[in-house]
């Protein structure tokens, strides 16, 4: 199984990247092939201008790992009550319509205030369903972020930490579950 989380940010030092590389590391100890892609190295320089339905190569090769993984982690701050511009510049060079059709996602919110990303996941879960994404329920919110998120250790909130540590072990289920059904469908079509 190859998963990614997109630190869906390009804002350096973000609590994103930070949150994306404690997550990685819980993945890692269940034995997953698990990458961090940051939003930080999207090559906006290549889209400058509106570049849409041209062949932009680097493009092509940021976002290659990303639709060929079995499933996606998004780390989504909340920037002015949504999610980043980045992420939907990012989402409107993706392929369309078949980028992202049943794939498997994760959602984890964070924030400095209070909701802790509650608004730019449900926003961004909206962009998911219609590219019908297999969205995985299980979410997880961080609220203030900075004192909330220790790196290494993860959430001071022992509740939220086991949603956390939850998700992650039944985001793998649910992965493997909709690899399953993929592979049962190929099989039933050949
Ligand atoms: C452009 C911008 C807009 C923001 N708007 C909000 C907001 O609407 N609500 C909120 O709770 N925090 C807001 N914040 C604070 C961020 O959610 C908070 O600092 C978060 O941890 C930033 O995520 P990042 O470090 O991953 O970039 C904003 C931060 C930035 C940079």
């Amino acid at each position: 199984m190859n998963l990614k989380i997109i630190s869906s940010t390009d804002r350096p030092n973000s609590n994103a990247l930070r949150v994306s590389g404690y997550v990685e590391s819980l993945y890692r100890e269940k034995g997953v092939d698990v990458e961090v892609i940051s939003l930080e190295d999207f090559p906006l320089e290549e889209v400058i201008g509106g570049r849409y339905g041209k062949k932009l190569p680097a493009i092509e090769k940021f976002r290659e790992p990303i639709i060929n993984a079995d499933g996606l982690i998004f780390v989504i701050p909340e920037y002015n009550g949504s999610f980043p511009g980045i992420l939907k510049v990012f989402i409107d060079y993706l392929p369309f319509p078949e980028a992202f059709e049943k794939m498997p996602m994760a959602f984890i919110g964070e924030a400095n205030g209070v909701f802790g990303g509650l608004r730019s996941v449900e926003q961004f879960q909206m962009i998911a369903n219609y590219r019908n994404a297999l969205q995985f329920p299980e979410r997880v919110f961080i609220p203030n972020v900075k004192d909330e998120f220790i790196d290494g250790e993860g959430l001071r909130d022992s509740f939220k930490q086991k949603l956390l540590e939850s998700q992650i072990e039944n985001f793998v289920k649910f992965v493997e579950s909709a690899r399953q059904k993929e592979m049962d469908q190929l099989t039933i079509n050949s």
